[in-house]
């Protein structure tokens, strides 16, 4: 198998955690590039969930090495906490992961930062995990941060920190808070370094290596491509590259190594937190896509807001990430419904417009035309045979297919792995469903 990115073409919680463990068994490297714990990745197996945030869902697999590139903002405690919780899973991690040098910390004082910017936008809040993602990138950019790379020698660390909390501080008197200690945060951090130090490695050389050994890479995206920072919906968007182009930064490889970027759309929409979102449907039949779709955060637990399936903001994704193929997920939620709409084009200041603005305060004011597709009615739900997917449902994998310019080549059907319909007949070499299917039994 080449090298593929795998990410999501809507606004986040489109199942790649669980396309990405689908398809983890034909690569051998895993790699996140960009993002933190602000995602969310579910993974069932067998009857049994677990929620990855930071590192990357092909973890589970045994002998998968997975990588943390710098391009990610990193918690220590979140992911000391996450290799836990896998070791209670029953997953060791060992000597398979390896966390860039690069990597900027999310430091205990960022989601103070964010709690104070969040305040003071009032109505235009973003909504936004409160996890200090934000923070930690703005001190990226503000070449202020502090790497993982600087807890190898505990004085860089100190100094850094408290140059870096010198100008929190005077933020924080004058929003009214108290000033945060810098011996209290260098002390939990001299804790999680010398538990942090074994996994810190130069993940770009490693990359290359494997590379040149011949060794696969699927490159795991979090978030999705409209809350990127650059093409998303700014501001409502999160603070780095979800697209595409944030993996040869986010791990420090050329775009060349890139072979294919599958992106992962939801048969419908949903958005967490603040933000323009035109096919928003908050009447009944939101209620019921809630309801079946079970639409809570993984991360936060907040209720996601649902819609309709989009064609201008999936065909804006595949343009801007260069998509040829795309995993749809979750079908099974609309199974009940008698008809189902699909966004087609917006109604903006009289005139419609056939291609996605992403500016925010024209989609505030775009009103969505639908087409009405007729509704299968019948389950989807646990499917995995081509030939038995609903004729219905059929067409309206094809309508989706010549609106955003992509072939759908994997449909998902359920939350386990062996839920899922290869389209594409190449691909039964490449995901051996008949072999979850004997390893679940
Ligand atoms: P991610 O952030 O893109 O990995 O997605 P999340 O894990 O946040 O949210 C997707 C949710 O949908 C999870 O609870 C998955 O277990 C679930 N899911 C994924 N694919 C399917 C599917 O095809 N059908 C159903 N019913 N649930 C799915
Ligand atoms: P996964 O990888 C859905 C959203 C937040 C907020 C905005 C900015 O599970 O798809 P941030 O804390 O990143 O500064 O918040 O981005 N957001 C997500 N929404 N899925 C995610 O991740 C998200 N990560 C961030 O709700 O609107
Ligand atoms: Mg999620």
């Amino acid at each position: 198998m080449a090298n593929v990115v795998v990410l999501g073409t809507q606004w986040g919680d489109e199942g790649k955690g669980k396309i990405v463990d689908l398809l983890a068994p034909a690569f051998d490297v895993i790699a996140r590039y960009q993002g933190g714990h602000n995602a969310g990745h579910t993974v069932c197996v067998g009857g049994r969930k677990i929620v990855l945030h930071l590192i990357p869902s092909g973890i589970l697999h045994p002998g998968k090495l997975c990588l943390i590139g710098n391009g990610v903002a990193f918690s220590p405690p979140a992911f000391l906490k996450e290799v836990a919780a896998l070791e209670e899973y029953g997953v060791a991690v060992g000597d398979r992961l390896v966390i860039s040098r690069g990597v900027h910390l999310i430091l205990p004082y960022h989601p103070l930062v964010e709690k104070i910017a969040e305040e003071r936008k009032g109505a235009r809040k973003i909504g936004t995990t409160s996890l200090g993602i934000g923070p930690s990138y703005e001190d990226k950019v503000a070449r202020c941060g502090i790497r993982a790379g600087d807890l190898l020698d505990l004085e860089v660390f100190r100094e850094k920190l408290i140059t870096n909390l010198a100008e929190k501080n005077a933020l924080f008197r004058s929003a009214g808070f108290p000033a945060v200690d810098w011996e209290e945060v260098y002390a939990e951090f001299a804790g999680h370094a010398s538990r942090i130090s074994q996994y810190i490695g130069d993940v770009s050389l490693l990359l290359h290596q494997k590379m040149r050994e011949g060794k696969s890479v699927l490159f795991e995206g979090a978030q999705g491509a409209l809350l990127d920072v650059d093409h998303g919906t700014y501001p409502f968007v999160t603070s780095s590259n979800s697209t595409a182009g944030g993996v040869a930064t986010g791990l420090g490889i050329g775009p060349t190594r890139i072979d294919e970027v599958l992106g992962v759309a939801k048969a419908y929409t949903t958005r967490v937190g603040g933000g323009p979102f035109p096919t928003e449907t908050q009447d009944e039949r939101g209620r019921l896509i809630s309801e079946r779709g079970n639409e809570f955060g993984a991360t936060t637990g907040r209720p996601r807001r649902c819609g309709w399936f989009d064609t201008l903001a999936v065909a804006y994704s595949c343009r801007v990430n260069g998509i040829e193929r795309i995993v749809l997920t979750k079908p099974d939620i609309l199974d009940v419904f008698e008809e189902i709409p699909v966004c087609v084009g917006y109604k903006y200041k009289g005139s419609t417009l056939s291609t996605f603005p992403a500016e925010s305060w024209i989609l505030d004011k775009v009103a969505p035309r639908y087409k009405m597709m007729k509704g299968w009615k019948s389950p989807t739900h646990h499917l995995t045979e081509r030939g038995r997917l609903p004729a219905a449902f059929i067409d309206y994998v094809k309508f989706i297919e010549d609106s955003v310019e992509a072939r759908v080549c994997i449909v998902s059907t359920g939350v386990e792995r062996k839920d899922s319909v290869l389209i594409e007949e190449e691909l039964e070499g490449v995901v051996d469903l008949g072999r979850v299917r004997k390893d679940l039994s």
